[in-house]
């Protein structure tokens, strides 16, 4: 086999993994298949398989309208990939198509169905490249949980599906921003997004640990955490990989993580040494796990559909079942049952979810704070005020659909922050 029909072979594989075995492209063994490439074939692997994810509804409606048998799964992610190579990606076509066939052979498919549905498809590319989708055309659990949205809100989501992320960092002090040799698109003292798409591991002042890769949704809730509250100590119970802990650890607080995973919590162990942090970790499952010390501010970064992540993670689209979000809703509600117990009278709760699922979000909160009447919600108020953010804000949560600032994406997110009263 010829490299660039390895490369597709393997694209494939993954495709069909993610597809059929609801496995994430950052699972440890699809990782395994992706980094045995060089650097800059994993460069292309990973932006025809997300692309394809990204495309796949697209995609769905092109063959469509050009096949009309029932095609089988790997007939399917073959179509999927070539078409998004083509179309979608501007590809020369005749070596998609070359490899596409050679695959086909392989699994045995109808390879002369694939050539000829490319060839036609290769014809029609400009005219097929505007194929739009409607909110219909998502799938149904994701339609079911957002019966409210606006027709706005439906139509700002639809875009922001095929959109690429930009990478935001974070740094440890206003210096280290003010030195960086690298070009950043400010949205802080602390933070930017980076214009350069080198890969960040040959960046200097990466290697130095002057930074960390954070999206500003995520990032913003720590950075406006009420200054007017001390926390001499602070718990973060889902801290993994860092973020959010090490925001905290860079203003020189006393912070103690936690996570459940512990292939995670090698790699949070990894970044606080190139970052030169030092912390205690705990591996507890903390929905279960009594403390015996009580805080005053627990951090609950909780597991949740991971929605608002939608261009990072296309997967969340693409994979055959949907979010187990009866599952999810009740780690969320023990973990901040459990935290409710663990924190001093005037702490806070800062509980955030990468999602803006009601479910999730206002209505976890809401039920919180009905069974809990030592608490109230704290407003969500901005520490420096920058009228570029006051649409991240609504209701006294932070709440947002996939969106942008100064024309760079953001992800979609939801923070409140609880206060203990009694
Ligand atoms: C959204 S991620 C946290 C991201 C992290 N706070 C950051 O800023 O990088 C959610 C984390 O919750 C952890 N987790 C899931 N269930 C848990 C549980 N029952 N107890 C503790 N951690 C849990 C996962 O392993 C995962 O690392």
């Amino acid at each position: 086999m010829i490299k660039g029909e390895k490369i597709r072979l393997d694209i494939h594989n993954i495709l069909y993994t993610i597809f059929k075995s609801n496995k994430n492209l950052k699972s440890t063994s699809i990782e395994k298949i992706i980094n045995k490439h060089k650097q800059e074939d994993i460069s292309f692997l990973n932006n025809v398989i997300l692309n394809s994810m990204r495309y796949h509804i697209h995609v769905e409606k092109i063959i469509n309208s050009h096949i009309k048998k029932k095609l089988r799964d790997h007939e399917k992610i073959l179509l999927l990939s070539s078409i998004t190579q083509i179309v979608f990606l501007n590809f020369k076509e005749y070596a998609v198509i070359n490899c596409s066939v050679e695959i086909a052979k392989k699994f045995k498919i109808y390879h002369g169905l694939i050539n000829a549905t490319l060839k036609k498809i290769s014809r029609n590319k400009n005219y097929l490249k505007n194929t739009k989708i409607n909110f219909s055309d998502l799938p149904l659990w994701f339609r079911s949980e957002t019966k409210y949205f606006s027709e706005n809100e439906r139509d700002k989501f639809i875009k922001s599906i095929i959109q690429e992320p930009h990478l935001h960092i974070v740094f440890k002090s206003e210096k280290k921003l003010f030195n960086c040799k690298e070009k950043v698109i400010k949205t802080s003292d602390l933070s930017g997004f980076l214009e350069s798409k080198t890969n960040i591991t040959n960046i200097n002042s990466f290697k130095n640990g002057d930074w960390w890769v954070q999206d500003f949704s995520s990032f913003f809730p720590i950075y406006n955490l009420p200054t007017k509250k001390k926390y001499k100590k602070i718990l973060d119970t889902c801290a993994a990989p860092g973020g959010k802990a090490f925001q905290i650890l860079s203003k020189g607080i006393n912070i103690t993580l936690n996570d459940i995973n512990k292939n995670k919590i090698k790699i949070l162990e990894s970044n606080l040494k190139r970052l030169n942090f030092q912390t205690e970790i705990l591996n507890k499952d903390f929905t279960k796990f009594r403390f015996k010390e009580k805080y005053d501010c627990i951090i609950i970064d909780a597991p949740c559909s991971a929605i608002g992540t939608i261009r990072k993670n296309p997967e969340i689209f693409f994979k055959m079942e949907g979010p187990n979000f009866n599952e999810l809703i009740k780690v969320q509600e023990k973990m901040l049952d459990n935290a409710s117990q663990l924190l001093n009278k005037g702490g806070l709760i800062l509980y955030m979810v990468c999602s803006f699922l009601r479910r999730e979000t206002e209505s976890q909160i809401n039920n919180f704070l009905k069974k809990k009447t030592d608490f109230k919600l704290y407003n969500f108020k901005l520490e420096k005020q920058n009228s570029n953010y006051d649409k991240l804000i609504k209701d006294n949560f932070m709440i947002t659909l996939p969106d942008n600032i100064m024309k760079q994406n953001i992800d979609g997110y939801f923070a409140a922050y609880l206060e203990k009263i009694k």
